[in-house]
């Protein structure tokens, strides 16, 4: 998709979700709300969600809520392309997933993927943003800055 077209759809989903989530502060209600709104505004979105920070676990995600197939439930920090951004706190672009190490196939479909990790009002690692493509080399510096900036104003307000 263009950089263009890509930053008009951005730009549309963030000013939706800034209103619809108003007030909320449930975590489970923002990740739903923020999965839903991103999988139905964007084509080359196939798998969209968000793996916890397991509390009763040490460096372990589990998954939240998602739009897609099933997703993996848990997955090791520093394991695959989320865990890597679990363990590094930055944000993954993947171009092509079968090229990077560990990946973990939940999806044999997923060409490339982009992980945000994302963080409370503390600074507090609290899940990452899993989004999937089919397409190789979907995402760039426009998804990069976009998705950081929305999982910004949702969660660490
Ligand atoms: N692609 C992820 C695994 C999660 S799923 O694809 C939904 C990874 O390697 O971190």
């Amino acid at each position: 998709m263009q950089t263009e077209q890509k930053q008009v759809l951005y730009e549309e989903a963030e000013k939706e979700l800034i209103s619809i989530t108003e007030g909320e502060t449930d975590v489970t209600a923002l990740m739903a709300t923020v999965s839903c709104i991103l999988s139905q505004k964007f084509d080359y979105y196939f798998w969209t969600g968000f793996y916890n920070v397991d509390p009763h676990k040490e460096n372990e995600l589990v998954v939240g809520p998602y739009q897609g197939t099933l997703g993996c439930l848990r997955i090791p920090f520093g394991r695959g392309v989320c865990g890597a951004a679990a363990s590094t706190l930055e944000t993954q672009v993947v171009a092509d997933v079968h090229a990077f190490p560990g990946h973990i196939a939940c999806d044999s479909r997923t060409n490339s993927e982009i992980v945000v990790p994302v963080t409370n009002a503390d600074g507090q690692l609290i899940a990452v943003l899993d989004v999937d493509s089919v397409e190789a080399n979907s995402f760039d510096e426009t998804d990069r800055i976009a998705l950081e900036t929305l999982m910004q104003r949702i969660f660490a307000q």
